[in-house]
């Protein structure tokens, strides 16, 4: 027998001198959930480990991260109240607008992600405004005018301070219409990180409950992309780079690992992003939990498969955990 590939695999310093993909805590995001009040610390049930934090307690949350070498968060806000354009998302007390300036002020070199999206916000729960038809059920979500709401997050976003924006919404034209309205105030050095391939998942269950949102009726097949597809995910990727968008995104991450290596073939020059998204984390806790699987070694093991897959970085709820296992 010549070939014997498992000598190669044979003692642990040639295992590590011969590994092919990397996992480093620079490469990780931290979502976070951010609630009005003072002193809340509220764990979401579906998510052991997540909590929504209000803004007072932000400080201590982003120290714990900077400390296990996270170098970026991504915040998803709950309004107080709810209405049909969801107003909170652009005013200067929203409650990301607070967060945003309470970050930057104690952390100043943490990155400050945040979702740009009308479905938190709006009382009908929907990623935008929706067309004023006599059957509720029958109201559609409409395009080019909630850009404009989206231009306007984004500009009091950027004007909180914010160094990056991600807009979630899969409206067509938001990347551009977000990069013109963003530079026409003077913030042209606000970077997009456009959901450019988002699924209409159903692993984003938990994440209803971590933001008391979804929708009240229908569902979002209307504009996040079908799990079946792939080759229309070049072609929303492709759009998003025409508008300016800064970097990819595949959203959720495991189950469309193809989608993930597709578009790093395809966008080598782009940086892409993967989100291991609030399902993909509820299921490795709920196995975790009953002991059915190791922690540390299924979490490594989904993450390392995301960056082999092509991701240069991965949003994931354990960032925090694993910059710590790193370091
Ligand atoms: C929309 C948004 C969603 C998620 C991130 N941004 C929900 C949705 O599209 O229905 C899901 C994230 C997760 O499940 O972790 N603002």
């Amino acid at each position: 027998m010549k070939e014997r590939p498992r000598r190669l695999r044979r003692t642990a310093g040639l295992r590590a001198m011969l590994r092919e993909t990397t996992l480093s805590a620079h490469q990780l995001i931290q979502p976070l959930f951010v609630t009005h009040g003072e002193d809340i610390h509220r764990p979401v049930p579906s998510m052991p480990g997540i909590f929504q934090h209000s803004v007072d307690q932000l400080e201590i949350e982003v120290q714990g991260i900077v400390e296990a070498g996270i170098h970026a968060v991504l915040l998803f806000g709950i309004p107080s109240k709810k209405d049909e354009i969801g107003s909170e998302n652009f005013s200067d007390e929203g409650v990301i607008q607070l967060a945003i300036k309470a970050i930057k002020k104690v952390q100043p070199e943490l990155l400050v992600i945040t979702d740009v999206c009308l479905c938190e916000y709006t009382s009908h729960g929907h990623c935008g405004l929706l067309s004023p038809s006599e059957r509720t059920a029958e109201r559609e979500v409409l395009n080019d005018e909630t850009l404009k709401i989206l231009d306007r997050v984004a500009v009091s976003h950027a004007k909180a301070g914010v160094d990056v924006v991600a807009p979630s919404g899969m409206m067509d034209g938001m990347v551009g219409s977000i990069r013109s309205a963003l530079d026409d105030q003077g913030y042209s050095h606000v970077s997009i990180m456009s959901y450019a391939v988002k699924y209409a998942s159903a692993f984003y269950g938990p994440f209803r409950e971590a933001v008391q949102g979804g929708a009240v009726f229908g569902d979002r097949r209307s504009h996040q992309m079908d799990p079946a597809n792939s080759r229309e995910a070049l072609r929303e990727a492709k759009l998003d780079v025409a508008e300016g968008a800064d970097f990819l995104m595949v959203k959720p991450a495991l189950p469309y690992l193809d989608v993930i290596s597709g578009l790093a073939l395809g966008f080598p020059e782009m940086p892409l992003v993967s989100y291991q998204v609030s399902g993909e984390y509820s299921m490795l806790k709920a196995a975790i939990q009953n002991g059915w699987l190791d922690e540390k070694d299924a979490v490594m093991e989904a993450l390392i498969a995301i960056r082999r897959a092509g991701a240069d970085l991965i949003i994931t709820y354990y960032a925090k955990d694993v910059g710590r296992w790193l370091s």
